[in-house]
């Protein structure tokens, strides 16, 4: 793919009422559940960015028909548990480590063959986190020596999986998806007990398919989630709400502009994912949650956000797995803050697309901010961005490329930042928006 460039412009007022695309977690799931169930999934506000697409695809090649995506529908004929076919390839995840590990969940359940790939930063990300719990449960699953893609599964042939009591060993919505999707090919009870709160879409979408999945808290922050193998799931209607995690960059971009007023409708406001609300408003950003109410199992508002001055704050770590994804771009608000911001208890970042704590402590200090990564964290000291003429590298993520977008709106020069094809991953219409709302940024 080419090099594909932002050049920012510095400064910008926010303003206008925007909707982002649908949210990519569950669009993953709607075509996960939709193509395992019995009859005819219809999906609306389908994410059509390159992560949900490759699983999307990846179904196809096993044999499902699923028409779409066309204006955010799709249409998925489910073929039931038992009636996904051997693909001829390799299945390609490209940069989607929640289609590959979700995705292993149920292969490995599979009486077929397969092998899961991916791109440049997929192929360096963890995966023994999956295929530990996977093997326990009786699953034939490798990874490379270094326990990174590729993932080859041998299937199950006659036998079947056995169900397993999971303790999860980090804060991680992916492993405990794929644990219980793995549980639904699996003898008896399959529990996953999760140390704090992530988000639960997973659970909510089985539930909304008929497969009863009971999660029960366990004290302050550990909840156990736990369903039976054997069940079915029926086909139903998904109305995808906006993506939380994108909508999250013009949140920010109107916290941090001086004189900005932005609406951002029907975005996703599942408890598990308001992270990034609450810290905001510890910092003490303006933003009012309007016209609430639920579709399909999810709550949803209009997210209403006015300028206001921002002070640094210290992160309280039961939030961070609520606003995993929106690190880099609170990055940024942090140095335009009033004072200093810490965050800890954080180092799953450092596993994500990149290295999060590291190329945004690089990317920060690019631009004149005082970042300092820690092993868990970063300490941010908010300053102005002196720098002239920066350069920032993406390092393969998407979320690099946009939170250094908004960091252009307190800087004094432009911001140049190599490598963002990958904003296809997540939000195609991420530079439409951007440039509409007022600030200038161009693609070269
Ligand atoms: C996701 C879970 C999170 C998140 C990712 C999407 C999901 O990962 O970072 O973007 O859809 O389940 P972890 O659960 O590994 O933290």
């Amino acid at each position: 793919m080419s090099n594909v460039k932002f050049k920012v412009q510095p400064g910008g007022t926010i303003k206008g009422r925007i909707r982002v695309p649908g949210d990519k977690s569950i669009s993953h799931r709607s075509i996960m559940l939709g193509a395992i169930a019995e009859g005819t999934t219809t999906v609306t506000g389908f994410l059509e960015g390159d992560d949900s697409l490759a699983t999307l695809r990846a179904f196809q090649e096993m044999g499902v028909s699923i028409d779409g995506p066309e204006e955010g529908n799709v249409i998925i004929k489910g073929v039931g548990l038992k009636g996904l076919k051997q693909p001829k390839a390799p299945l390609d995840m490209g940069n989607s480590g929640t289609a590959m590990r979700l995705m292993a969940g149920i292969l490995a359940g599979q009486n077929f063959n397969c092998e899961l790939i991916g791109d440049a930063s997929l192929s360096k990300r963890p995966m023994k986190r999956v295929t530990e719990p996977l093997r326990l449960m009786g699953a034939n699953i490798e990874t490379s020596e270094n326990g990174t893609p590729p993932l080859k599964i041998t299937g199950t042939g006659e036998r079947s999986l056995q169900g397993i009591d999971y303790i999860l060993p980090m804060a991680s919505a992916q492993v405990k998806s794929c644990v219980l999707l793995a549980g639904l090919y699996a003898k008896g009870t399959t529990c996953a007990l999760e140390p704090a709160p992530t988000r639960d879409h997973t659970e909510r979408m089985l539930n909304g398919f008929g497969y009863s999945v009971v999660s029960e808290k366990q004290g302050a922050q550990k909840t156990k989630v736990c369903l039976q193998g054997g069940g079915g799931l029926t086909a139903r209607h998904i109305d995808v709400p906006s993506d939380i995690s994108s909508a999250a960059f013009f949140i920010a971009a109107a916290a941090v502009s001086k004189g900005s007023d932005l609406v951002i409708e029907h975005v996703g406001m599942n408890p598990t994912r308001v992270g990034i609300i609450d810290i905001l408003t510890l910092m003490g950003a303006d933003i009012q949650l309007e016209n609430a109410h639920e579709v399909g199992g999810e709550p949803v508002a209009d997210v209403h956000v006015r300028y206001a001055p921002l002070k640094g704050i210290q992160i309280p770590e039961k939030l961070v797995a609520l606003a995993i994804d929106e690190f880099p771009v609170l990055f940024v608000v942090a140095a335009s803050a009033e004072g200093q911001t810490i965050l800890t208890g954080a180092e799953e970042l450092r596993v994500k697309e990149s290295d999060r704590i590291q190329v945004m402590a690089d990317a920060l200090q690019a631009v004149g901010i005082d970042a300092q990564p820690t092993p868990d964290g970063m300490i941010i000291n908010a300053g102005k961005q002196t720098a002239q003429q920066s350069e920032i590298q993406s390092h393969h993520d998407h979320r690099i490329s946009m939170a250094m977008t908004i960091a252009g709106l307190n800087a004094t020069s432009e911001i140049v930042i190599d490598d963002c094809a990958n904003v296809n991953t997540s939000f195609p219409t991420f530079i439409k928006l951007i440039n509409q709302v007022g600030m200038k940024v161009d693609v070269v």
